[in-house]
């Protein structure tokens, strides 16, 4: 008799909100049936369309809460987003359903280190406001007084969050003849210091000893509206903020009083509160240089982060181990 015909392994099904990069999409369709939205950010339209899947990629634009978590259908059995951070998502309520979450780590640290770095020349020297006096006709010749933004050479570098990105950003640092400040939780895990870098014994003490400040902190409950009015105040005046994180990690309302009273001489923010509207208080406070949240968006960056993921989706699928698995646990 003839033995029955094993059934054939069924591809995977995945759920991806947004359009992704060509490359990243023909390595998912190589294995799984990939169903693309068209940028898709409401909770229950999500949802909806998560009926009969395996996986989800989703974005830092989907809040996943516990709510969301607890309403997916029992068939995604793992969960992707297509960050490096997961603030967007109830790591707790993830945790309890036993879900498997990957993100985006290291492929994406150069290309936001390097706009760390825009951000913190475009506040300093001015560059938003030269460029639309320019555009806009406004520009009657070379003044001595015109445009006259803040020195980079030479002057101190506080990096709050010495992950790998303020690492990156760090290094930079060197080609401008700046001493970095940081603070380490666990100081001489990981690599070891570069020369100019030297460490304080608190977040609190790097901000207040230094000229320019970039965030790199992970927004948390400990970490929502760390740069408050408090601890604003504890800064150098006319010091300049950077923050390529989280909008979250600033109170916002308290960064315009600094940049109004000039307190903080200039802001470089790629990252808002309530994103993607930015609030009044930040587009009407004087000398910031803003940009839309693009700090991973180069090819590299962006077909890297959705090529990892990939990777570990089909790793997943096979029973093989991720290489970007988050620890929800802590
Ligand atoms: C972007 O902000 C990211 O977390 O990847």
């Amino acid at each position: 008799m003839q033995p029955d015909p094993i059934e054939p392994q069924a591809r995977p099904r995945i759920l991806a909100t947004y359009p992704m990069p060509e490359r990243v999409v023909a390595q998912l369709r190589g294995f799984a049936d990939l169903t693309v939205l068209d940028g898709e950010t409401d909770p229950q339209r999500v949802l909806d369309q998560c009926q009969g899947m395996d996986a989800l990629i989703c974005t830092l634009m989907t809040k996943v809460s516990a709510d969301f978590v607890a309403r997916l259908p029992q068939s995604v059995r793992i969960l992707a987003t297509y960050s490096v951070g997961y603030d967007h998502v109830d790591l707790k309520a993830v945790q309890a359903r036993g879900l498997p979450f990957i993100n985006t780590p290291d492929v994406l640290t150069e290309a936001t280190a390097d706009i760390a770095w825009l951000l913190l020349l475009g506040a300093a020297r001015r560059g938003w406001e030269a460029q639309s006096m320019l555009r806009e006709g406004r520009w009657i010749g070379w003044e001595p007084t015109q445009l006259v933004g803040a020195d980079v050479h030479g002057k101190t570098l506080g990096v709050l969050g010495f992950g790998r990105i303020g690492r990156a950003v760090a290094r930079r640092a060197a080609g401008f003849g700046m001493k970095v400040l940081t603070f380490q939780r666990n100081p001489g895990s990981g690599d070891p210091l570069p020369d100019h870098v030297e460490l304080r014994g608190s977040l609190d003490e790097v901000l207040a000893q230094s000229d320019f400040v970039s965030l790199h902190l992970p927004l948390s409950e400990q970490t929502s509206g760390w740069l408050n009015a408090r601890r604003i105040a504890t800064m150098r005046p006319g010091a300049i903020v950077v923050n390529t994180a989280r909008g979250g990690l600033i109170e916002e309302a308290a960064l315009a009083d600094a940049l109004r009273s000039g307190q903080i001489a200039a802001a470089g923010l790629d990252v808002f509160v309530g994103e993607p509207k930015v609030s009044e208080t930040i587009l009407s406070a004087p000398n910031t240089y803003l940009l839309p949240h693009v700090g991973s968006a180069t090819t590299s960056a962006r077909d890297g982060m959705g090529l990892s993921l990939a990777s570990d989706l089909e790793a997943f699928f096979a029973g093989q181990p991720m290489l970007s698995q988050v620890d929800t646990s802590v």
